[in-house]
Parts: C-alpha cells; sequence; structure tokens
C-alpha cells in the first residue's frame, strides 16, 4: 500500500501566499495619482491615489476625505507627502493643483518652502489681517445671491458660537439682509463694517425685516454683543478690517499659519471659520483643481453650528471643483456636536456622506464601537483599525477597501518630522529635493 501524502503545514505572508494563490489578494487600486505606499490587503503591492483622479475614473462621487487618527499616528505627514508627490506629477498653481492648507500647528513651513507657498501667518491683535468679506479672484463668476448666502453663512456659524445657541429668525434674517446690503456698497466689506451695520440697521433692512425699528433693534442686542465680543477678542486683528494680504491667487497656493492661536482655545473654532470663510473666496468661481486642508478640523466639529458650516464648504466644493481634506482625531468628534440627536446624526451623518474617501489611522479602544457605526467597518475591518501602527491605515475609498502603509522616503521624513522637539532636535532639518 501506498503511504499517505502528508504535508507539513506552510504559513506565508500574504504576499508569498499570493504567488501560490493569485486570487487570493485583492487587486490594487490603481496606479493613477502619487504613490502612497503599499496596500497590505493587495499583497503589498502599490498604492496610489489622487482624489480628482479618482473622482475622473468613477471611482467616488466626490472628491473629498476624512482623516482620522490617534495623535502621532502620521495624519498631517501623509498629507504634507501626498501634496508634495502631487506637485511632482500634476505641478502647483494655475497650470497644476492650486493648494491651501489651514494650519494650526504651524508645521508645515517646510512643505511651503519647497513648494513655494504663500505663508500667512495670523495673530490675534496682530498687523497681519485677512478679510473673509473681500471679493476673490473669481467673484465675478459668483452670482451675487450665492456670494450673500456663503458670507450670511460665515457670519451666522461665528455669531451662532458666540451665542451658543442657534439664530433667532429675525436674527437670521437680519445677518443676510445686512450682508446683501454690503454687498451693494461700491466699498469692499468688512466684518467692522458688518458690526455697525447691525447696531443701527440702514432702511433698506429694516425694510426686509418688516417689522418697525423699535421692535427690531431691541432683538438685535444679543447679535451686536456677539459680534463686538467676535471683533474685540477672537478675531482682533486678524478678521477684522481690509485685508493687509497681497492677492497671490496665481501662485501655487496659500498657508495660512494660525499656530499664535492656542490649540484649546475657544477662539480655535472661531478663528478655524473665518479662516475657512476667507479661503472659500480663493475657492469660488473656475480655477484650477484646489485642494484645501483643514488640520485639526475636530476644533469644527465641537458645535453644530461651527460643523454644518464645515458642511456647507464641502457643498461649495463640489460646485467649484475644490477636493476638501480634513484632518481629525477620533470618529466620536465627527458626532460630538451632541446636543440634540436628530441634527448631530443628519450633520455627521452629511459630513461623512461628503467624503466619498475616507482615512482611518490607529483608533483607541473606546473609539472601535463609533467608528464601526460610522464608517459601516466589518469585524476583521475594526480589528485592523485598533491594531494599526504608525503610517499604516484602512482607506475606505468608497466601496473599496485598501490597508495602506504609507511609505516616508528620506527627503519626506524632513518635511513630515513632527518628532523633532519631543526628541530634543529643534533645529530645522535640511530638505533634500
Ligand atoms: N509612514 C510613516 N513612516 C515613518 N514615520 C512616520 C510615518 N508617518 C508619520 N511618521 C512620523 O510620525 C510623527 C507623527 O506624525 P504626524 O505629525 O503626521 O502625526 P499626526 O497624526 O498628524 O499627529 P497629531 O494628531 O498630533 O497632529 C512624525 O514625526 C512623522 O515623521
Ligand atoms: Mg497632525
Amino acid at each position: 500500500m501506498r503511504p499517505p501524502l502528508r504535508l507539513r503545514l506552510h504559513r506565508g505572508t500574504t504576499a508569498h501566499v499570493a504567488s501560490l494563490y493569485p486570487f487570493s489578494v485583492q487587486g490594487t487600486l490603481g496606479y493613477r495619482g502619487p504613490y502612497i505606499g503599499v496596500d497590505l490587503l493587495a499583497g503589498g503591492a502599490e498604492f496610489c491615489w489622487d482624489p480628482f483622479e479618482s473622482y475622473a475614473a468613477g471611482a467616488v462621487t466626490n472628491p473629498n476625505c476624512w482623516i482620522l487618527g490617534e495623535p502621532g499616528n502620521g495624519k498631517s505627514a501623509l498629507v504634507k507627502s501626498l501634496l508634495w508627490r502631487m506637485a511632482a506629477v500634476y505641478g502647483t498653481g494655475t497650470g497644476g493643483r492650486w493648494i491651501a492648507i489651514a494650519d494650526p500647528k504651524g508645521e508645515y513651513a517646510p512643505l511651503a518652502e519647497l513648494l513655494g507657498l504663500h505663508v500667512v501667518r495670523l495673530e490675534p491683535g496682530g498687523t497681519t489681517r485677512v478679510n473673509p468679506l473681500a471679493d476673490g479672484p473669481g467673484a465675478d463668476d459668483e452670482p451675487d445671491d450665492r456670494r450673500t448666502l456663503r458670507c450670511a453663512e460665515m457670519v451666522t456659524a461665528l455669531v451662532a458660537t458666540v451665542l451658543d445657541r442657534p439664530l433667532t429668525q429675525l436674527e437670521d434674517a437680519a445677518i443676510y439682509a445686512t450682508v446683501e446690503h454690503l454687498g451693494r456698497t461700491p466699498a469692499t466689506p468688512t466684518l467692522t463694517d458688518l458690526a455697525a451695520l447691525l447696531t443701527d440697521p440702514p432702511a433698506e433692512v429694516i425694510r426686509t425685516l418688516r417689522r418697525p425699528t423699535a421692535e427690531v433693534l431691541p432683538e438685535l442686542t444679543a447679535l451686536t454683543y456677539a459680534v463686538d465680543k467676535l471683533l474685540s477678542r477672537s478675531l482682533r486683528g486678524m478678521f477684522d478690517g481690509p485685508s493687509t494680504v497681497p492677492p497671490r491667487w496665481n501662485g501655487p497656493g496659500i498657508v495660512l499659519d494660525l499656530s499664535a492661536i492656542p490649540i484649546d482655545s475657544d477662539a480655535l473654532p472661531l478663528v478655524m471659520v473665518a479662516a475657512a470663510g476667507w479661503l472659500s473666496q480663493l475657492m469660488v468661481g473656475p480655477g484650477p483643481r484646489r485642494i484645501q486642508v483643514l488640520d485639526e478640523a475636530w476644533a469644527l466639529l465641537g458645535n453644530r453650528h461651527t460643523a454644518r458650516y464645515l458642511q456647507s464648504c464641502f457643498k461649495l466644493g463640489r460646485t467649484y471643483g475644490v477636493a476638501n481634506i480634513c484632518i481629525a482625531h477620533r470618529p466620536s468628534d465627527l458626532g460630538a456636536q451632541a446636543d440634540d440627536g436628530t441634527s448631530t446624526a443628519k450633520i455627521a451623518g452629511g459630513l461623512l456622506a461628503d467624503a466619498a474617501t475616507k482615512i482611518l489611522l490607529r483608533q483607541a479602544p473606546d473609539q472601535l464601537e463609533s467608528a464601526t457605526t460610522r464608517f459601516g467597518l466589518t469585524d476583521p475591518e475594526r480589528q485592523i483599525v485598533g491594531q494599526l501602527t504608525r503610517g499604516r491605515a484602512l482607506w475606505k475609498v468608497a466601496g473599496r477597501t485598501a490597508v495602506v502603509h504609507h511609505m516616508l522616503g528620506r527627503a519626506d521624513a524632513a518635511l513630515c518630522d513632527t518628532d523633532a522637539r519631543m526628541a530634543g532636535n529643534t533645529a530645522p532639518q535640511p530638505v533634500a529635493a
């Protein structure tokens, strides 16, 4: 009798086993766009991604993206190297990709230097000011009513955050009518002009409100105090007057350095709204493909007024060909504005639905439940997210999933290193271009 065939148990990595069972690993996502790293679910195949390429290929329905992960896992590093590699593939500025970054930690300076991005550093009470109510380069292509709505939404988010409540109908209408009135004046409007007009509304605004002046003024008192508080404290010297920054729409892009505002202060969400408002002027109208990065975007998720404003920025993006990349820490940040169940669920759901690409870096065990619900993770995906190491992420690109190890080269490391201070090395590292 022939002896039975006995094979020794063999274990291998997906990279090796794939050569024996080629269909046991998934195919790659494609090669269009800058190289990010290797897809561990595709046997270590290359992983390339670009929001506009994904959109053009029909893989996603919008170019927006959320990146979430515990601090120090490589969210910002991913964005910095992505932007740098994008510039190498497509070029920058009007002929390539135009980049706008809201930078609350002041860490994009090395990238700005390499790409020639214009850095605008704002400081409370400082001398560099930008005007979120001014017209941008695409003003002629933006219909008046859309412009009024865009500016009014920004002012509403600012004031409602200060008041810590939704605006009354009259307050809301007064803001819209005043912004509309300012849009008809020949001079460039500022938030200071808006404050003056809310305190002493012109006849045209009162007519729109269809109430006698004696009734309107007392009802607008809280609003005027809130605008005053905004201009004299949180936004002082940064957004409260005419712009002191020469417009440079034709360059490769802009970095708004907000690092002078303490990261956990009440002012940061307000400053982020005004910053996003100013950047939105640059996003409207026809132009090159634009990428807007909001790092530390969790600051906008702390209340439903700012979260709703972020949602309106996403919508604007779709109209004008802007890819929004937002960085936050935890999936639960997306529902942090939990003051009423329905509106919270709607805003969080809307923000996620408006971003077809979601990149999840490592999450703490207490976040896995929330990640599973919000991102529709399977059990194995949930386990992976809890075990990811620095630089690795679970990517959800519409219906496709990949586990990507973001590869950093030596030159990238100098761009992305935020550990230098922890390691006691404060000298800037040279970057080999
Ligand atoms: N793929 C990677 N390979 C090696 N090192 C990496 C990788 N990604 C990031 N790092 C390093 O990890 C450190 C932290 O990265 P980064 O600042 O991007 O984290 P973060 O998630 O943005 O943190 P925070 O939430 O605090 O802003 C940096 O010094 C960076 O160089
Ligand atoms: Mg970061």
